[in-house]
């Protein structure tokens, strides 16, 4: 079978299984099991396979087609045009996270190409200091200290998660980024009273699990059987760590530092009245869709 007729086979598979971009989809997972780029497969649409490569091929079109997400399947995923590796112990970074890492790069005087001189009115700044500290809840992947330690030359990261098989991907995704001489990866439960962390930082950044409890059966079936539900589920209400955050920032935050949080697409409102009544100014930022994602709080 060539190429051509293989993707497309592959992509009317996947179309029936209601896979969004099919024809794209098949191109990249062959591309991936090939090891070349995706430009290689559309130029090379008359090369025969060989059988055992077909077979391999089919079975990972099949696992897509039980909606196992794409990055799960390759290992890889990009945030900050940095690579990650991910497997189901974490969340697969999103896009609409990167508005949370560039804010805080933006707060810290770094600079990330294309975004920080539109966040830069919007953002608080951190008074430029030598070095700086920051903590990330909820590390997961570790795309957010990674990415913030790799744009932002003078900062030292803490990096918290629950899960011990998250911070192993963590890890390792500080050292192929070049990074884990800056960030420091703890196992805690942030939810804990026990949770007590010495330092004072000059910026919290936290993506906690934000998914009220009884959402979760109704999320799509490539993120509800797949992903993490301890990085999925914030609660009955959504809002418990947001909570726990306004009640514990405040004893790790220096006195002019930053607090600052993704949030669910209808969270803003409430989690700003959360860090109001423990005395944050807050303002929020919106993801390239338009949508409330981000709140900085000081
Ligand atoms: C939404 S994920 C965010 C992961 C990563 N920061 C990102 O932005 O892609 C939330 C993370 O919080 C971690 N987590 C859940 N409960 C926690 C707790 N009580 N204490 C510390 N970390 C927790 C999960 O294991 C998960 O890695």
């Amino acid at each position: 079978m060539t190429i051509k007729e293989l993707t497309f086979k592959a992509g009317q598979y996947l179309k029936e299984k209601e896979i969004e971009d099919p024809s794209k989809e098949a191109g990249l997972l062959l591309s991936y099991l090939l090891n070349k780029d995706l430009s290689y497969i559309y130029a090379h649409g008359d090369m025969e396979l060989e059988e055992s490569i077909i077979k391999n091929y089919f079975e990972l079109v099949e696992r897509r087609g039980n909606f196992e997400p794409f990055a799960y399947i390759t290992g890889k995923c990009e945030f900050m045009s940095l690579t990650f590796d991910v497997d189901p112990s974490v969340l697969i970074p999103r896009a609409d996270t990167e508005i949370l890492a560039e804010a805080v790069i933006c707060a810290l005087g770094g600079t990330f190409f294309w975004s920080s001189l539109s966040l830069s009115e919007k953002v608080y700044k951190l008074p430029p200091k030598p070095d700086y500290k920051g903590l990330d809840i909820g590390t997961g992947s570790g795309c957010l200290a990674i990415s913030i330690s790799k744009f932002v030359e003078n900062i030292t990261m803490t990096a918290v998660d629950i899960s011990e098989t998250a911070l192993e991907i963590a890890r390792r995704n500080a050292v192929n980024n070049k990074v884990a001489d800056r960030i420091e990866f703890i196992n805690a439960d942030f939810l804990s009273d026990e949770f007590g962390l010495k330092d004072k930082y000059d910026i919290i950044v936290s993506n906690p699990p934000y998914i009220p409890d009884e959402d979760i059966s109704s999320l799509m079936p490539s993120v509800k059987n797949y992903e993490p539900l301890t990085a999925l589920k914030g609660g009955r209400d959504g809002l418990v760590f947001y909570r726990e955050l306004a009640k514990k920032a405040p004893l790790l935050l220096e006195p002019d530092g930053i607090l600052a949080v993704e949030c669910g697409y209808d969270q803003s409102e409430k989690i700003q009245q959360i860090f109001s009544e423990h005395n944050f100014e807050t303002t929020v930022l919106t993801d390239f869709s338009g949508i409330n994602r981000a709140i900085i709080a000081k």
